[in-house]
């Protein structure tokens, strides 16, 4: 958590039965309008990695671009993006997982990262976990070390977060929604 997280997080927009019935879809594009909020949350992060080595900062497509590469830039590192499937146009690895209607997968370029590499693997929000996990498989595939995996929003209640610790990986978010 930071100092900001009750402000950030009054600045995320909640719409009710989105994508469908029952889900509640917790929406960050207010907190981007909000330019001393977004400010604030890329600080957030800045401050939470600016004494910690990291060669890359890895983000997932396509909202963890929105706060990956403007925290690559800030820790003067490289970034690096996981796509969905098929858009990466190079040698990549992939990772297929499930969804709770069919599965997804994402990808990573193979020659991403120097063998060794302190990776910082950033998304907006962790769910089920799913995306988080597989992403971090890849950056592990690849040769990079997952130095934390870092969000906006962590949805306790969908497990998400402990299963990426179970998995072995390290979490960072700034505020949950429950
Ligand atoms: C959302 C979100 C995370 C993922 C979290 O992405 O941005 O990447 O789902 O869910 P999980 O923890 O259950 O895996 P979405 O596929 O909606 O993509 P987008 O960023 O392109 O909107
Ligand atoms: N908000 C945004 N993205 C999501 C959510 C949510 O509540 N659940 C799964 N992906």
């Amino acid at each position: 958590k930071s100092p900001y997280s009750a402000q950030l997080k009054s600045v995320i927009r909640t719409v009710r039965d989105w994508p469908e019935a029952g889900v509640n879809f917790r929406d960050i594009t207010p907190l981007m309008q909000d330019r001393s909020a977004f400010r604030k949350l890329i600080d957030a992060f800045v401050h939470q990695y600016h004494d910690v080595q990291i060669d890359a900062v890895a983000a997932v497509d396509a909202r963890g671009f929105i706060i990956g590469s403007p925290l690559a830039y800030e820790l003067n590192c490289s970034f690096v993006p996981v796509r969905k499937k098929g858009k990466l146009p190079f040698k990549t690895l992939s990772e297929t997982y499930k969804l709770e209607y069919g599965e997804a997968t994402v990808e990573l370029n193979a020659d991403a990262f120097a063998p060794g590499s302190r990776v910082l693997l950033v998304d907006d929000l962790i769910a089920t976990g799913g995306t988080m996990i597989a992403a971090a498989n890849l950056i592990r595939r690849a040769g990079g070390e997952v130095v934390e995996c870092v969000a906006i929003i962590d949805l306790p209640e969908l497990g998400g977060s402990k299963l990426i610790q179970n998995a072995g990986f390290s979490v960072f978010s700034v505020c949950e929604f429950t």
